[in-house]
């Protein structure tokens, strides 16, 4: 059997990460909690509850966790409706429960990223409107700053807004997430006033905090036409635009262009310090009259795919190479800053892990400006819509008892970041089925 090993340059980070509805739990002031109550919204009526239990403490059992598997990096968020529960009321307590989490990581030497909006919004917010009022992107830009004065001695990686383009469309078109509405106008719309608030979070975190390394979690899918017909050609190029390109050009450029909606935000030019890389899989697209609702689409893993557990995911190590090509060609540093597969028997997960980190490694290893990646996730957490149907976490989870199980991928992902490489003798241990695939006729 062959030795080969795939190193990582010194530094470079490791870790996992989470978002705080999703872990804390009783987060009962935001629009997700309210959505959870009413019948219909999430999968089997499973709700968020105590989640991972974090608010309670929890997160300390589980940061002991990542850190004796040799992670030196956690990415978490902070949830807007803890620090401003009211309009005019700001919540002191809330900023020492992150501060004490934030000390909690340095104690461990873990490096931490803090997300600022992930995903939820707080109720008096979504009362005014949510991100469709133009006076959102100010009041974020408010709660931003607050943050950052109570935390910046604890942080300076920050994510402004995970994934834009996934809130604007699952929230605006359909998918799923409150307020659920279905209007491409206004999900453009609620795209152009996140790069908004943004753009001003930005200016604010630089302005305390200048030596500060602000970016965005952009959520990058690829969408390859599934046939030679024109129009899958155009939707995919379509879908490419609007979803993957829209919002990130409008950081390089001031200008907004989602085709039905096209804006100058001259301020959010240049409002980026590195890019934060959220990667699960691709789509291939066909051209369907029938779906108007998809954009005259079908949307598919193809044939022969190898699906994660609930067919969510292909595993497709060739589109993390893309993604990472597409984010490279800013011209900053990049950080995966999640990328995961959901998997409650854990075989799955093993093969996705080896086979994104070599190719990940691929570029590395040319001296690309590639600085961390952080696995979705550390443990199993309320996956929103989806509830409790789908496992992301090295360990398991069960949300009753609050009981973790150790996955196998635990280990391996410890060895990983204990030897800052990824090995032939890893893969064969951990990923059998994937060894043919990276070290092909070996
Ligand atoms: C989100 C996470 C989510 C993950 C898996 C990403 O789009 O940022 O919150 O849990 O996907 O579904």
């Amino acid at each position: 059997m062959p030795k080969a090993i795939f190193n990582f340059p010194n530094g470079f980070l490791w870790g996992t990460a989470t978002s705080a509805h999703q872990v804390e739990g009783g987060n009962t002031n935001n629009d997700w909690w309210e959505w959870e109550q009413q019948e219909g919204h999430i999968l089997n009526g499973d709700k968020s509850g105590r989640a991972c239990d974090w608010w309670a403490g929890r997160w300390r059992e589980d940061f002991d966790r990542a850190h004796e598997t040799y992670q030196n990096a956690h990415r978490l968020s902070i949830e807007w409706s803890r620090i401003q529960p009211e309009p005019d009321r700001w919540d002191e307590s809330a900023l020492d429960h992150y501060r004490q989490m934030l000390l909690g990581l340095k104690e461990r030497g873990m490096m931490a990223m803090v997300t600022l909006h992930h995903f939820t919004n707080p109720l008096w917010l979504m009362a005014s409107g949510g991100w469709e009022n133009p006076a959102t992107p100010a009041l974020f830009a408010e709660y931003v700053r607050r943050v950052v004065q109570a935390l910046q001695s604890h942080c300076q990686m920050w994510v402004t807004i995970n994934e834009p383009n996934v809130y604007a469309t699952g929230a605006y078109l359909g998918g799923g997430f409150p307020p659920g509405k279905n209007d491409q106008k206004i999900a453009m719309h609620v795209l152009a006033n996140l790069l908004r608030g943004h753009a001003l979070a930005y200016q604010a975190i630089h302005e305390l905090q200048p030596e500060a390394q602000v970016g965005v979690a952009h959520h990058w899918r690829g969408f390859i036409p599934g046939d030679w017909n024109p129009l899958s050609r155009f939707v995919a190029r379509t879908y490419d635009r609007v979803f993957n390109e829209a919002f990130a050009q409008g950081l390089r450029t001031g200008r907004f262009d989602a085709l039905s909606i096209r804006e100058e935000i001259p301020e959010a030019k240049g409002t980026q310090d590195y890019l934060g890389l959220n990667y699960y899989t691709r789509d291939y697209l066909k051209f369907d009259l029938r779906r108007r609702d998809e954009q005259y689409s079908q949307r598919y893993f193809p044939q022969g795919a190898r699906l994660s557990e609930n067919g969510f995911i292909a595993n497709d190590p060739a589109g993390l190479e893309d993604g990472l090509r597409w984010a490279l060609s800013f011209g900053l540093p990049v950080y995966i800053t999640e990328n995961g597969a959901e998997d409650s028997e854990d075989s799955f997960r093993r093969q996705y892990l080896a086979e994104h980190i070599h190719r990940l490694w691929h570029l590395v290893n040319f001296n690309a400006p590639i600085k961390g990646y952080f696995h979705w996730s550390l443990v199993d957490n309320f996956e929103w819509e989806r509830g409790w149907s789908q496992r992301f976490g090295l360990w398991g989870l069960d949300p009753a008892s609050q009981l973790r199980t150790r996955r196998p991928s635990v280990d391996f992902y410890a060895e990983i970041c204990r030897s800052n490489s990824l090995s032939s003798e890893m893969i064969a241990k951990y990923a059998p089925g994937s060894f043919e695939r990276i070290l092909p006729g070996a």
